[in-house]
């Protein structure tokens, strides 16, 4: 078991301290983030994008996401891992058990879906196994040729109403933990405020439990040349990877970090 478990994190919730959540695929970030106080390290499918060069998260594997799980797990000393299902590998209840049960036998602590209330039976059966489930809500890049682009949720009323029904029936159901994308902050306040599970934020304003950030993302990297809002440069005025991490860690718990600048408005 890893020094920070569930029970960690929802006491940070109870206390108000906020939780440092950031993407890691390899040791010796884990290593560099762990040193740090990162409490929560995702293998993000986002490694399709950032690792392989991918225009998407949609081609990455099981087997992809496993190999990279198994390396964090190698430099990791005491964060809880996440793990994401990647594209397709959650489509049936079977599909989803087989495919969690590769992860966490890879070194994942707890497994990442994205959708909504339909996944409630999903999640009950990974809990019943063992298996704790975080759920992401709002802009779930596996969708995007869904959504058209990679655009905010939640702005009008009757889809910020389907996610605070989505939230509250997946935490029912027995999600551990919620994480928001690209939703108004005003919104995601409300369903952090009505969650009893950690909510963690990406583009979703100051109010959530925690936040996100994708690593190559807050180092300044960007294969795309195009940096989304919500994203803050922590290298900038640093001198290594580790003290940016640090200012990382620093703003989220100091509450500095997301700005209003980085999140949307309702
Ligand atoms: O894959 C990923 O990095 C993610 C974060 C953006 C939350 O899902
Ligand atoms: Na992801």
């Amino acid at each position: 078991m890893p020094d920070v478990t569930l029970t960690t994190l929802q006491g940070l919730k109870q206390r108000g301290e906020k939780i440092a959540m950031l993407t890691c695929y390899d040791a010796t970030f884990a290593q560099t983030a762990c040193q740090v106080g990162v409490e929560v390290l995702l293998v993000g499918d986002s490694l399709g994008m950032v690792l392989q060069g991918h225009d998407s998260t949609l081609p990455t594997s099981v087997s992809d996401m496993a190999y990279h799980t198994a390396c964090v797990k190698r430099g990791n000393h005491g964060a809880l891992v996440v793990t994401d299902l990647p594209f397709m590998a959650y489509a049936t209840l079977e599909q989803a058990l087989e495919s969690s049960a590769a992860l966490m036998r890879a070194g994942a602590h707890m497994v990442k879906l994205e959708g909504g209330a339909w996944l409630c039976e999903t999640v009950t059966r990974l809990a019943e196994n063992g298996i704790p489930a975080c759920v992401h809500l709002g802009l779930t890049p596996q969708s995007v040729n869904l959504f058209g682009g990679y655009k905010v949720q939640g702005r009008d009323e009757g889809r910020a109403r389907q996610l605070r029904a989505d939230a509250e029936a997946l935490e029912r159901a027995g999600a551990a933990m919620l994480l928001l994308e690209c939703v108004p902050s005003p919104l995601a306040e409300q369903i952090t405020q009505a969650a009893g599970v950690p909510v963690i934020g990406i583009g979703a304003g100051a109010a959530t439990d925690g936040q996100v950030l994708v690593m190559h993302d807050m180092l300044g990297l960007s294969l795309s040349g195009r940096t989304p809002k919500f994203v803050k440069n922590f290298m900038a005025g640093q001198d290594s990877i580790q003290a940016a991490f640090a200012a990382y860690v620093s703003a989220v718990k100091q509450g500095e970090f997301p700005a209003v600048e980085h999140g949307f408005s309702a």
